[in-house]
């Protein structure tokens, strides 16, 4: 059998990152004796928008949303000639139904965000180290403020009154939560003293939503005798996140609250370039970096594809595990130790890891770092 993976690399950026990612994925595929993977690349997303008139041609979204085991995304956003953003009739981004519209058509209710620092990367957090931080955010995917109902009053040409409902089921709650107690389940847990843990990260002094979240959150953690549940209101979460991150193993959370303290966890983890997501349902999985197209960056070769390689590490990882594919998992791991060895080595990295400790490197390409991630899975494979 042969797994079709699905590549769309967008727009800006994600043209740059994901070619990388798929470079140290065939290698270190092929260096593990690896699985037949077909990788087919298509174009989508806003640029494309531009061009034809549509987010992705009929056949890439029947391909997507049917034939692909699992989809590897760049990043969607694109800006017109006079430098605004690329917007669709309906005013959402033009790329939205790639990146948005999959989550919900593909029902990828978890939004997996590991925040791991890395040894050889720098972080803000002064006094912090790799052995400091190391957590999951899931986020929930589906629902919340993400829900598509919203819009805006005009009158007479003016907008005058914007209502975006933020929607928040049991349905929704319990299977997020639960994928996050069964990722704690699978780790270590937390760095400070291995206390296994899920964190509910809401606003349940104040909405309902949110208070419907945590009563679902403590019904599921009822069967997870040996996990903590642990509590922090998001606002609040955002301080220990930067003072104690040592304290966290999983965290869940509703999904615009996860999307903002999942740009938080990136910082900490060293910065965007080097955060990978995995979007997964009961299904299919979405695999992409938490960055965006970063038009600015593109076409310089100078983009981290850190992020990307790593969310095609989780892509074979999840291959593995939802197919029970041991030659899946083991090239997961290939990937993730050539990403560790790379980096703790200190010499191969893009600029904005060229900072502190690491301020006198002279930048790499994001090409050269993709190599060098592809001769460490090469190394590591050959034992
Ligand atoms: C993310 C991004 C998206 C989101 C944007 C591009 C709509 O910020 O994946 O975190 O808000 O979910
Ligand atoms: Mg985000």
């Amino acid at each position: 059998m042969t797994y079709k993976i699905a590549v769309l690399p967008g727009d800006g950026i994600g043209k740059e990152v994901v070619p990388e990612a798929v470079k140290v994925l065939r290698i270190a595929i092929e260096s593990c004796n690896g699985p037949d993977v077909e990788f087919v690349e298509m174009e989508a997303g806003g640029e494309f928008y531009l061009r034809t008139g549509r987010e992705w041609t009929e056949d890439t979204e029947a391909f997507v949303k049917t034939e692909a085991d699992a989809i590897l995304l760049g990043a969607v956003g694109a800006r017109n000639s006079s430098g605004n953003s690329v917007r669709l009739p309906d005013g959402n981004l033009a790329g939205y139904s790639v990146v948005i519209g999959l989550r919900f058509a593909l029902d990828l209710y978890a939004n997996v965000r590991p925040v791991r620092l890395l040894e050889g990367v720098p972080t803000p957090l002064a006094d912090k180290t790799p052995r400091d931080i190391d957590m999951v955010v899931v986020r929930e995917n589906t629902e919340g403020l993400y829900a598509p109902i919203r819009g805006t009053l005009v009158r007479s040409g003016e907008p005058e009154v914007a209502l975006d409902v933020r929607v928040i089921t049991e349905k929704g709650s319990r299977r997020v939560v639960e994928r996050a107690f069964e990722i704690a389940k699978r780790r270590n847990g937390r760095p400070s003293d291995g206390q296994s843990m899920v964190t509910c990260v809401d606003k349940s002094n104040l909405l309902a939503g949110c208070q419907l979240f945590r009563r679902v959150f403590n019904e599921v953690a009822e069967k997870y005798p040996t996990i903590r549940p642990d509590y922090a209101y998001v606002d609040a979460w955002t301080q220990w996140c930067v003072r104690r991150p040592e304290s966290f193993d999983v965290v869940v959370a509703p999904n615009s609250f996860g999307d903002i303290i999942t740009d938080l966890g990136a910082a900490i983890q060293g910065g965007l370039g080097v955060a990978p997501a995995a979007n997964i349902g009961d299904g299919k999985g979405v695999f992409e970096p938490v960055h965006g197209s970063a038009p600015d960056y593109y076409g310089k070769n100078v983009a981290n594809p850190i992020a990307a390689i790593l969310s095609g590490a989780m892509m074979m990882d999840w291959l593995g595990e939802t197919r029970n594919d041991g030659r899946c998992s083991q090239t997961a791991k290939v990937i993730e130790l050539a990403v560790e060895r790379v980096l703790r080595e200190g010499k191969v990295r893009t600029y904005d890891l060229c900072k502190g400790r690491w301020s006198g490197v002279t930048p790499s390409s994001t090409t050269a770092v993709g190599d060098a991630v592809a001769q460490a899975a090469t190394e590591i494979a050959a034992g």
